[in-house]
């Protein structure tokens, strides 16, 4: 594989960035796709799951069966593979099969042939524990982006509707995955702050005055603030552009929203704004302005998407976002991720799960997980997309 950095590379990569934003066909970046597959994955005691192992043999996995059967505790222990957690909560604990004491997972990986071997290990005392080709991590974040991997759920809406922390999720994962260092700041960064705040609760009440520990306090986040927003500007600005394209693919149109990234440093520097609202901030005992406060502004005619939006078009911008994730991982890795689509079926018209079909079982590389209630439907359907998926019943 060609490397980042060497010229060739260089060269395809500006071209790839340039032909995909523009035509959105991904023929020239397939050619340059490592192959990643998921080959076999054991599941021990991890939620309804007591032991079990399933072996994927190609691109498309079909998983069917009826609703409780297991369908989305598979496809989150896929997740938890890829990134050491579970796609929907913190707590470890509530994954362990209900009377057991921990669980175990074992994903056997290929990274253009090459095998690779994760573990995840929930012990006994409640600590985890992570594996890859038998040495453990000492930290976890060293994994995230080894094996690239999107969720998609049509419920997950929240990342359009919720409030602008979902979205800051998003962001941060979107650029960790292929930007270790960025992972490290935004450690820092929250460290740092919640030191500040800390401190700001417990001067709330008193007039603002110098304070020796603020100012150290002060200086790290200015640093670390500076750059973040940078590194989110330079990979925010193309990716909206790719997220509005894929988003006029689904939905068959020529129009998108508007999609901005929105920071407080956007006007003044963290300089300026922590010492502008040192005040607001001793009173209210917070860090009221920063970078923890980014969003991604999405408007249609100046007006917020999510109210003026139809349900089929929150859901094609939530797959726009997740497929834009997609395209991201892949140019930024040179790896396709895996994609782990959720009870799509249930929740999309015709027309939309043909577009989304298109672009994730025949235009993109990656392996594909598709899990639905109805078998024949999911067949049905799936087969004009890629007549070897393979079917999985539970
Ligand atoms: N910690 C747990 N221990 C045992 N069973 C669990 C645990 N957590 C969830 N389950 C069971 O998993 C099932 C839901 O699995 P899920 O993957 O959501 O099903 P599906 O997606 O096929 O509808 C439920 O029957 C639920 O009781
Ligand atoms: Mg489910």
């Amino acid at each position: 594989m060609f490397k980042a950095g060497s010229t060739l590379y260089v060269s395809v990569h500006k071209f790839q960035q340039k032909y995909l934003i523009n035509h959105l066909n991904i023929q020239v970046l397939i050619n340059l796709q490592k192959m990643l597959r998921l080959q076999k994955i054991s599941l021990f005691n991890f939620k309804n799951y007591e032991i079990k192992t399933f072996a994927f043999s190609e691109k498309v996995i079909c998983i069917s069966g009826p609703n409780g059967s297991g369908k989305t505790n598979l496809l989150d222990a896929i997740y938890y593979l890829c990134f050491t957690k579970s796609y929907f909560s913190r707590q470890d604990h509530l994954h362990v099969r209900e009377g057991q004491q921990g669980f175990r997972l074992d994903g056997y990986f290929s990274v253009q042939g090459k095998e690779e071997h994760a573990v995840c290990i929930l012990r006994e005392n409640g600590k985890k524990e992570f594996f890859l080709n038998d040495i453990r991590y000492d930290k976890f974040s060293a994994h995230i982006g080894k094996f690239p991997c999107i969720f998609i759920a049509p419920d997950d809406v929240k990342l359009i509707i919720g409030g602008s922390e979902e979205r800051r999720k998003f962001m941060d994962l979107l650029i960790a995955q292929s930007d270790p260092g960025y992972l490290k700041n935004i450690i820092i960064y929250t460290k740092y702050l919640e030191q500040r705040n800390a401190l700001l609760f417990t001067m709330r009440g008193y007039a603002p005055r110098h304070h020796e520990l603020l100012n150290t306090l002060d200086e790290q986040l200015i640093r670390v603030s500076q750059i973040l927003y940078q590194t989110r500007c330079a990979y925010m600005e193309p990716f909206i552009e790719t997220v509005k394209e894929l988003f006029k693919k689904i939905m068959g149109s020529d129009e998108a929203p508007e999609i901005e990234y929105y920071s407080d440093l956007k006007t003044r520097n963290m300089h300026e704004i922590l010492k502008q609202n040192l005040k607001k901030d001793t009173e209210s005992g917070r860090t009221t302005e920063g970078i923890h406060r980014d969003d991604l502004i999405i408007t249609v005619n100046g007006k917020p998407f999510k109210n003026r939006a139809s349900q089929g078009q929150r859901k094609s911008l939530l797959f726009a976002l997740k497929l834009g994730e997609f395209e991201w991982l892949s140019r930024k890795k040179g790896i396709s991720p895996v994609l782990l689509f959720d009870d799509i079926f249930e929740k999309l018209d015709e027309h939309k799960i043909h577009n989304l079909l298109t672009i994730a079982c025949k235009e993109y590389q990656g392996q594909v997980f598709i899990t639905d209630t109805n078998a024949k439907r999911m067949q049905d359907i799936i087969q004009h997309y890629d007549p070897n998926f393979q079917l999985i019943s539970l």
